[in-house]
């Protein structure tokens, strides 16, 4: 008998768009992402610095700052309908509550003013859930020892300035988690770790959230990060996705110029070492060619058309001309 694993999509992104208006010029910083995580699955955004990762998260939860303004697109996240067409009131009670963000600096989410356990306990009370002191106490300190935090009560009556870099990003983590949202988005939420801390905090970030109902989106600059622990990969390039599919396609058949270039700026066994030259554009600049054009061994003619996010194979997307070119792989 056959068995329909029914996929549920939890966040859908179409064609989100962000700038950065300023006197003199504009940032077309996301320009046209489309994105899905479906439930029981980790997304990885991955992209040089300065592609537009946290930008794009940012836009998603409604969390970006003048001038920094979404232009276009929507973010359907299941059950909740259009987050981008959400009022702000309404969008504070989304997130948390359905999706928890952990933002790319952990101390820069935490209030300086309040200890740990109020900042807990404001989350609940903002939130609606049973916030005496007591009950918050006891769920905080659950919370915390989850995310592996031995000495939850010195925690709790601290405040974050006396956290370690490792520290403030488990209590961040454990804030996100705390309403068990559905969706997990964590925007580089190891950098700057040790190697150590950085595989313990993703592997609880894994095992506490996901499940068939749950899911996460990681950004991270880390390939190795997305081959252990992503099922699906989004790579963006210049404020787009050049490239998208499970993680097992795009790191064996990589169809993008760019894909190829990061993977093969990582040591991996039977493949060569090679440097990517070349920096990512000005994005004040709207190109009418393929961003990628000025760093690709392998541009053509027709790259002076920005090429769009065509479908090679069955989940399997990708925004270059050359894969329009019967049996030209991009590597
Ligand atoms: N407040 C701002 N004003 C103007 N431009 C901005 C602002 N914030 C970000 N940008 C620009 O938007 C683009 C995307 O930046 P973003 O921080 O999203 O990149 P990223 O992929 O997250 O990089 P990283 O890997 O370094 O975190 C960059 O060109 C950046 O300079
Ligand atoms: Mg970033």
């Amino acid at each position: 008998m056959t068995q329909t694993v029914m996929t549920q999509t939890l966040l859908s992104v179409k064609d989100l768009s962000v700038e950065f208006v300023g006197h003199k010029s504009t940032v077309h910083a996301v320009n046209g992402v489309n994105l899905r995580v479906n439930a029981g699955e980790i997304v990885g955004i991955v992209g040089e610095s300065g592609c537009g990762k946290s930008t794009a998260v940012k836009g998603i939860l409604g969390l970006l700052q003048a001038p920094g303004k979404v232009t276009g697109g929507s973010a359907e996240l299941a059950g909740h309908g259009d987050l981008l067409s959400i009022k702000n009131k309404n969008l504070r009670k989304v997130r948390g509550a359905s999706v928890g963000y952990v933002a790319q600096n952990p101390f820069g989410s935490l209030n300086p003013i309040y200890s740990i356990e109020e900042q807990f306990r404001n989350i609940l009370k903002a939130h609606g859930q049973p916030s005496a002191k007591k009950v918050a106490r006891e769920r905080a300190r659950a919370m915390l020892t989850s995310v592996g935090i031995a000495g939850p009560d010195r925690v709790l009556d601290g405040y974050s300035h006396q956290l370690s870099g490792g520290m403030a990003q488990r209590v961040v983590i454990a804030m996100a988690m705390l309403l068990e949202p559905e969706l997990i988005i964590a925007d580089e939420p190891t950098t700057g770790l040790d190697v150590t801390v950085q595989r313990q905090i993703l592997d609880l970030i894994r095992d506490r959230v996901v499940d068939s109902t749950r899911g996460i989106l990681l950004v991270t600059h880390d390939l190795g990060v997305i081959a252990q622990y992503c099922h699906r990969v989004v790579v963006m390039y210049a404020g787009k996705v050049v490239e998208a599919g499970s993680v097992e396609t795009v790191f064996l058949n990589p169809a993008h110029p760019y894909t190829s270039a990061l993977l093969g700026a990582i040591p991996r066994p039977g493949h060569e070492l090679t440097r990517l030259l070349g920096s990512v554009p000005d994005l004040r600049v709207v190109p009418t060619d393929c961003s990628f054009r000025p760093r690709c061994k392998h541009a053509f003619e027709a790259c002076s058309v920005s090429p769009d996010l065509r479908e090679i194979a069955p989940d399997h997307l990708v925004a270059c001309h050359l894969s329009e070119r019967v049996g030209h792989g991009a590597s």
